[in-house]
């Protein structure tokens, strides 16, 4: 099953000059929750925005199947496995596991966390560029919906419709001393 995973503004923003648009530590605990032990696909550019893990020393998100796409071949990152079409990286996600492409020093924790992959789901998980064309191949979205907006955002989600989304939970948060702005946890299913 393919879903996707995103912070979206209240115009369906969800990025500004290459990187998030606010630090919601709520939200990235509830990634981290979602996500973990699963697979996730994203594009090079969401890939190189995201910090290097002092344990890794890579990009890549730990305790997860990390699937980035691009079109330059020459492009390979430590912890990551690489996929040259949106075609490439559904291929990937669906194999159990494709170590032959990383470093020997990630194997051992690579190894012992892909044991745990939930192989059934895989989390579309960025940026702009890479959402637009998996949307309509996505089973399941889940929204974590920012209740703000913002004037200098660059990329964009496209539009819910509801005609094609149903929205089956939600789970709303308020503003506090470390969570800037209420937001919403939203999961929608496609309609049949
Ligand atoms: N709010 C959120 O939840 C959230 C989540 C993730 C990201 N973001 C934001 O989104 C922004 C980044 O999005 P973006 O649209 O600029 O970039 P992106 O989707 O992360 O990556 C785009 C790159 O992916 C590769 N790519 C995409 N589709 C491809 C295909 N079909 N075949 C081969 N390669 C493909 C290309 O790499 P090459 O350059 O190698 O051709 C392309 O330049 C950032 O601001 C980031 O912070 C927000």
């Amino acid at each position: 099953m393919i879903s996707i995973i995103v912070a979206i503004s209240e115009e369906n923003a969800i990025g500004k000059q290459g990187g998030l648009l606010c630090h919601l530590p709520n939200d990235l605990k509830h990634f981290k929750t979602v996500t973990s032990g699963s697979t996730v696909i994203m594009g090079e550019r969401t890939f190189l925005s995201l910090p290097i893990n002092k344990t890794t020393g890579t990009h890549a998100l730990p305790n997860r199947r990390n699937i980035v796409i691009t079109d330059n071949k020459e492009h390979t990152f430590d912890g990551a496995e690489m996929a040259y079409s949106i075609e490439d990286a559904i291929k990937l996600a669906q194999e159990n596991s494709q170590l032959s492409t990383l470093n020997s020093k990630l194997l051992y924790t690579l190894n012992s966390k892909l044991s745990t992959t939930k192989a059934s789901e895989a989390f579309v998980i960025g940026g702009g560029m890479v959402y637009r064309q998996f949307m309509p191949l996505a089973d399941k979205l889940y929204i974590t919906h920012i209740h703000h907006s913002w004037k200098d955002a660059d990329t964009f989600f496209p539009e819910i419709k509801e005609s094609e989304w149903q929205l089956i939970s939600t789970e709303r948060q308020e503003a506090d001393e470390n969570n800037p702005y209420p937001h919403t946890f939203a999961v929608y299913t496609r309609r049949k």
